[in-house]
């Protein structure tokens, strides 16, 4: 029985949506409130108990290996002055069992192609992936739901959610049919037109693969937008072995995008504990 304890975190596209902010720092680390994007991704995957932490990074990332590293000086500030709670808030960004890797993908090829950057580290264990920019708010986390799939079955599995018919065209979109109370995905293809696309289920930025993808990933060739899709390998992986998609419960918020970013801070906001009540109350005279 295989374990789930390594994730990776492609963190090395351009954010072009999101310029000029992601001009010079990451789109990753752009927060929710108070957390950097990147920060509730690594936390879901410690709620799954991932211990392996690898990011595909490339130019204009060194900010998220900062994040995650230790800060000695804000540290020592934090102390002189007193800010306990600060300072534990800033201490525990990262348990102390959790490891962070950094690979660097030295051209942003495509999802697929910083994928198998990772190969490496992940070598032939099953390894999640989380993308940061899509915000699952959801309990279980969405993929501590996948994992528990994973555990049983030992094979592939995809988180996906149901789309407007008319967005098809922004996702990878699955194909399925009921196999042992679960869905079993029969084919995946990469932004599909509405009026072809063989359902509405969406890929939405959380896999959990076997490392059988990594053979795939090498040999398939550029493919929608000139890039290596992740989702092209996942079409060959799905001839060889059983690939599961799963439903997620939870609220989606696609921070690649700004009416999702938008969507996500009111979200968060409204729950959070410190701004939360005032916030609520101020957006109801907002308008
Ligand atoms: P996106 O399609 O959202 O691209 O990538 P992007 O560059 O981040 O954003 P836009 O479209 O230019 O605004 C999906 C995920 O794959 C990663 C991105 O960092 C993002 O998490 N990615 C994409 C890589 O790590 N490397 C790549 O070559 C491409």
């Amino acid at each position: 029985m295989k374990k789930l304890t390594k994730a990776v975190f492609p963190v090395a596209g351009m954010g072009s949506r999101f310029l000029p902010a992601t001009k010079a720092s990451p789109k990753e680390m752009m927060p929710i409130v108070d957390k950097p994007l990147i920060q509730y991704a690594v936390e879901e995957a410690v709620a799954a108990g991932i211990t392996d932490m690898i990011f595909i990074t490339g130019r204009n990332k060194r900010a998220i290996e900062d994040h995650f590293d230790k800060a000695y000086e804000i540290e020592s500030e934090l102390e002189q002055r007193g800010k306990h709670e600060l300072l534990a808030i800033i201490r525990g960004i990262i348990p102390k069992h959790v490891n962070c890797i950094y690979i660097r993908q030295s051209e942003a090829l495509g999802l697929g192609h910083a994928i198998l950057c990772a190969q490496p580290i992940v070598r032939d264990e099953p390894f999640a992936i989380i993308l940061a920019d899509e915000l699952i708010d959801a309990k279980p986390a969405a993929i501590s739901q996948m994992a528990a799939i994973f555990e049983r079955e030992q094979c592939s599995v995809l988180g996906v959610q149901n789309v407007p018919r008319e967005q098809t065209q922004s996702y990878g979109i699955v194909k399925t049919e009921p196999e042992s109370g679960l869905e079993r995905i029969t084919a995946i293809i990469e932004k599909p037109a509405p009026a072809v696309a063989p359902s509405t289920l969406a890929a939405v930025g959380r896999y959990i693969l076997t490392p059988t993808i990594f053979k795939y990933l090498a040999s398939i060739r550029p493919g929608a937008g000139g890039e290596l899709q992740l989702t092209d390998g996942i079409a060959l992986l799905l001839e060889e072995e059983r690939v599961f998609a799963h439903q997620i419960l939870g609220t989606r918020y696609d921070c690649g995008s700004k009416l999702g970013y938008l969507k996500a801070t009111v979200g968060y906001g409204v729950k959070h504990d410190e701004a939360g009540p005032e916030f609520r109350e101020w957006l109801k005279e907002f308008q």
